[in-house]
């Protein structure tokens, strides 16, 4: 039996379903039941009623979200330390302290944050919909965490200010990709679309012709008449761009553009995690309910769009 066999075999004894993010490695991909950004995974954990184990291969957050979702569900995260490290620029003290200094503004987190933290805010939102959870606000002023290039995004689309907590957050893979690059590959490819993820600077942001979501960028790919797109996230969803635009040419804007963490999750680690029931993620309760609450809040605001 190979690897792959086992992993299915297993998956059906245990009645367990595999998510995986867009960024897995494209072995995950191809054997998960199903592939998506945050907000798609975070529905379908909520959606699977007959499973009674999820494998979330992915980071620390998204399956911290599967389980306050899924307090009846056993969920597994394959590598003990896939963490975001942009989740853990998010403390609990300082989201209180900003708080102090503004007790009547919502605090909006992005998914990308730890259940202790979202256990403290008003409402979440993902890269997907930030732009409309906002606007569904009745307030003008928003405290938004942790990430400044997303925040200033919703800022620019939403006109309403928004005040980034910390001041300084950030993800490292977004990072590292710059206009430059980009101009030099437009040289190359001079029709290509350029499609840029918010997570990533403001300058590259300013290159984009479009700006999205992982899944959002696939959905653009797959309707658009253009031939080649110049993709700036991480390398892990050019696999799902190529495999479902076979037609169509897809260049990543930075050649290591790689988030190591989400890379940490093997096909044998997936096998073991499956085998053995691990590693289990649980949020205690007392913080769960309170960032259920929030969770459940965003799904409310993006289910009527
Ligand atoms: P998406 O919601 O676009 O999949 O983003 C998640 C993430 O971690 C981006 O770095
Ligand atoms: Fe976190 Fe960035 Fe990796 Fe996404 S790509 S999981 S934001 S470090």
């Amino acid at each position: 039996m190979t690897l792959v066999d086992k992993i299915v075999k297993l998956k059906r004894d245990k009645k367990a379903v595999v998510l995986a993010h867009n960024y897995q490695r494209p072995e995950i991909q191809d054997i998960a039941d199903y592939v998506g950004d945050s907000i798609e995974l975070s529905r379908k954990a909520m959606e699977e009623k007959e499973a009674e184990m999820i494998a979330f291969s992915a980071v620390d957050f998204m399956a911290e979200s599967a389980a306050i979702l899924n307090p009846d569900k056993k969920v597994l995260l394959p590598t003990l330390g896939a963490r975001c490290p942009m989740a853990q620029m998010l403390t609990v003290d300082e989201i209180k302290r900003w708080k102090v200094l503004h007790p009547l503004v919502p605090v909006v987190l992005y998914v990308n944050t730890l259940a202790s933290a979202k256990a403290y805010c008003d409402i979440c939102c993902t890269s997907a919909n930030a732009v409309e959870v906002i606007e569904s606000l009745n307030a003008e002023t928003v405290l938004f965490g942790p990430d400044r290039n997303l925040a200033e995004y919703v800022q620019r689309k939403t006109g309403k200010t928004i005040i980034p907590i910390p001041e300084w957050g950030f993800c490292p893979t977004h990072l590292l990709f710059q206009p430059e690059d980009v101009q030099i590959l437009k040289m190359q490819y001079s029709d290509a679309v350029v499609m840029v993820h918010p997570e990533c600077s403001f300058e590259m942001q300013k290159a984009a012709d479009f700006i999205g979501s992982t899944s959002q960028m696939c959905r653009h790919a797959r309707e658009s008449n253009a031939k080649t797109f110049i993709v700036a996230t991480e390398e892990g969803l050019l696999h799902r761009l190529r495999k479902q635009n076979p037609e169509k040419q897809f260049i990543l804007a930075y050649e290591d553009a790689v988030c190591p963490n989400m890379k940490l999750n093997t096909l044998e680690k997936l096998y073991m995690a499956l085998k053995e029931e691990k590693y289990v993620v649980t949020v205690p309760e007392s913080i769960a309910k309170k960032a259920r609450k929030a969770l459940e809040k965003m799904f409310e605001i993006t289910n009527k769009s």
